[in-house]
């Protein structure tokens, strides 16, 4: 079965697009290139060692998104492409709003018209904010979003509901991420960031391998047992298999119409901290690090409960922190060498 994947040359978009073909669907990437590079592309050819079929294309784009869906046979849609820079997206909102909403409801309206009724669509647990209590199911309350980027996501599951709710012929499933990290364990696809990564692991990797200075850890005064932030960090080919049974879970299931959401985590918290202490002693290497003020804007503790995606989709993460740590940083390693 063909399955569509915007974004598919991203972070996690390129380790589904091997977890889909491993697990027998063929996949069709569809990416913009603007947030990705083409060598991601290489390198699942490289896993798989087969071509990877690739439209470079924009998801708002009408003529080039409907001629994809005239010249394949698809048989459903995983939909990552999206702006995912928080930051930018309180600067710059608009960018934001048309290009995550838009694609969405482009997307939406190509699928129905086209009869494609399989949809698995990326969210976010940003669309917690910070919860009253822990861990996170999916019945804890969604808060206002604190930054355009978040509201996006809020927005387009909103999207995704109300177009079931409606009778239309759509079977979706939205998937809310809590913190991926690592890489594929054979160093061939991992997060490229451009620019100054923003996120943690690919900071501290850059800061391990003495491209950035050192890495400030934002606070070490939260209400937590270190004092640092705690997150849920999940393996990218643990987040990346949990697509593929989310599809399956679609393509088994009778009625027309469905729409769930699933936390995809791993149930654990890691403080910062705990996470450094982590990469330091399994790749065995000293961080350059010190304590700074806390980023604005960011949630003292969240994590998952994730029985509801262990339950009905028969998905558990299996890899540790150390493996996520340990192949981020061959990941890192693997780039630099080849610069
Ligand atoms: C952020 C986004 C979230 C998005 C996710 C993608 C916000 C509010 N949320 O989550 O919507 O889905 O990225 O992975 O921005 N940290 C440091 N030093 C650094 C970088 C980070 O101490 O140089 C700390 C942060 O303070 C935070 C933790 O590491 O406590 C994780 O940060 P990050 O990787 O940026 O992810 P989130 O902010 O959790």
């Amino acid at each position: 079965m063909q399955i569509l994947v915007t974004g598919g040359a991203g972070f996690i978009g390129s380790h589904t697009v091997v977890e889909l073909s491993q697990a027998g669907f063929t996949p069709i990437i569809v990416d913009n290139f603007s947030n990705s590079e083409k060598k991601a592309i290489a390198g699942i050819e490289h896993i798989l060692g087969k071509s990877a079929p690739y439209y470079d294309a924009n998801c708002n784009d009408e003529v080039a998104m409907r001629r994809i869906f005239e010249q394949n046979s698809i048989g459903g849609v995983i939909h990552f492409a999206a702006s995912k820079a928080v930051g930018e997206s309180v600067e710059n909102p608009l960018k934001y709003y048309e290009n995550n909403l838009g694609s969405t409801l482009l997307l939406l309206r190509l699928m129905g018209e086209y009869g494609i009724k399989n949809l698995v669509f990326s969210s976010s647990c940003t669309v917690y904010g910070q919860p009253d209590s822990l861990p996170v199911t999916e019945e804890t309350p969604r808060q206002e979003a604190a930054s355009p980027y978040g509201n996006t996501k809020r927005i387009c599951e909103d999207f995704i509901r109300d177009l079931v709710h409606s009778g239309a012929l759509l079977k979706a499933i939205s998937l809310r991420y809590f913190n991926p990290v690592g890489a594929h364990e054979s160093a061939a696809i991992g997060e490229l960031p451009i620019g100054t990564p923003s996120n943690l692991v690919p900071y501290l990797t850059q800061a391990a391998a003495g491209i950035r200075p050192k890495l400030t850890v934002f606070g070490n005064d939260y209400n937590t047992p270190d004092g640092t932030c705690i997150r849920d960090f999940i393996h990218v080919v643990d987040l990346a298999k949990a697509h593929v049974k989310a599809l399956q879970l679609l393509n088994g299931i009778d009625s027309d119409n469905y729409h769930e959401v699933f936390n995809v985590g791993t149930g654990e918290g890691v403080s910062v901290m705990q996470l450094i202490e982590t990469f330091e002693a399994v790749n065995q290497v000293k961080l350059n690090y010190s304590v700074g003020p806390r980023r604005p804007g960011d949630i003292e503790q969240i994590y998952a409960q994730v029985e509801k995606v262990n339950q009905i989709m028969g998905w558990k993460s299996e890899k540790t922190l150390e493996d996520s740590l340990r192949d981020a940083w061959r990941w890192q390693l693997q780039i630099t060498n080849n610069k």
